[in-house]
């Protein structure tokens, strides 16, 4: 048999995650939304587009979360999209309230999944996910940090005029405009930014990947950024699904490392079939341990918000 992912809200992020998905044939596909028929449509519709681009997976909608059973990985993307003007954190209750629900629905129905978040404020949402499903901290993570570093290779890349897969970047803290991106962990085919940019000019590409989520909700105007943020989830199921364990920036429990305690943010990981199964503590300069501590304690002001 196939494994199975759930994916829950079939909105632009969660629709974009299946289309992802059912393209690498890596597993069968349940997409959850409450909205009746529509995440069935979209699901056939993907199916429909399998004898051409070549998948064969089951992708199936549902209005039933007793539909997660079975899942290996529940993605969670529902939630309401930012608009203009509004942070991460206005978003809170209306999505801690979905994303309570959904949890109690992974403890009853799914039990042995892991929790994939992607929904804002991100690192808030995986924490309450993980305290509501009472599921081990490695199994429960969230995405963030790959899309934060897809932003910042992105500009890197048409900075140097070079080739976006040559340019690999680390960027940690939590997902929001306290983000930390790493100049020093950052290499054009193994060869240091900080080798070829300018300090002035890095300066520029990192404040522009802190606010490269907004960036795209101004130009939308109706909701945020959903190609890159599935794409960089199905990274993240990949890597899962088979055992790659590659080392990514997500969402994890820190308890320990970098002198943050009991709290999710990003930082570097192993992400393998076990889920997170190591994360890695780089060594910082003064100013970048700062601010990622800085970004964990602005969340975890956040965090006492919903009563944690
Ligand atoms: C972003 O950064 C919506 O959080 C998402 O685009």
């Amino acid at each position: 048999m196939r494994k199975k992912v759930t994916i829950v809200g079939a909105g632009h992020v969660g629709e974009s995650c299946a289309m992802y998905l059912a393209q690498t044939n890596l597993c069968d596909i349940t997409l959850i939304d409450i909205i009746e028929d529509m995440p069935q449509g979209k699901s056939l519709d993907l199916c429909q587009a399998g004898p051409i681009v070549g998948y064969d997976c089951k992708v199936e909608g549902s209005n039933n979360f007793a539909d997660m059973e079975g899942s290996e990985i529940i993605v969670h993307t529902a939630g309401l999209p930012r608009k203009p003007g509004m942070s991460r954190e206005d978003l809170l209750n209306k999505n801690a309230n979905i994303i309570g629900g959904m949890a109690e629905n992974a403890k009853k129905y799914a039990p042995n999944a892991m929790i994939l978040m992607v929904a804002n404020p991100l690192d808030i949402m995986t924490y309450h996910a993980w305290k509501v499903s009472g599921f081990p901290t490695n199994r429960v993570f969230g995405q963030a940090g790959i899309l934060d570093s897809t932003r910042f290779r992105t500009f890197v890349a048409w900075e140097l005029g070079v080739s976006m897969n040559d340019v690999q970047a680390m960027v940690l803290g939590g997902h929001g405009d306290t983000m930390v991106p790493l100049p020093s962990y950052t290499t054009v085919g193994g060869i240091p930014i900080t080798e070829l940019i300018s300090a002035e000019k890095i300066a520029e590409l990192a404040q522009r990947t802190r606010v490269g989520g907004g960036e795209i909700v101004k130009l939308l105007k109706t909701g945020s950024a959903y190609y890159a943020p599935a794409a960089a989830t199905i990274q993240m199921v990949d890597s899962v699904l088979n055992d790659r364990k590659r080392v990514l920036p997500l969402s994890a429990f820190v308890d320990g490392p970098y002198g943050i305690k009991g709290q999710y943010i990003g930082v570097p990981v192993v992400l393998g079939g076990g889920g997170v199964e190591k994360i890695l503590e780089l060594k910082l300069n003064d100013d970048d341990l700062a601010a990622l501590q800085a970004s964990a304690g602005k969340y975890k002001g956040v965090l006492a918000e919903i009563g944690y």
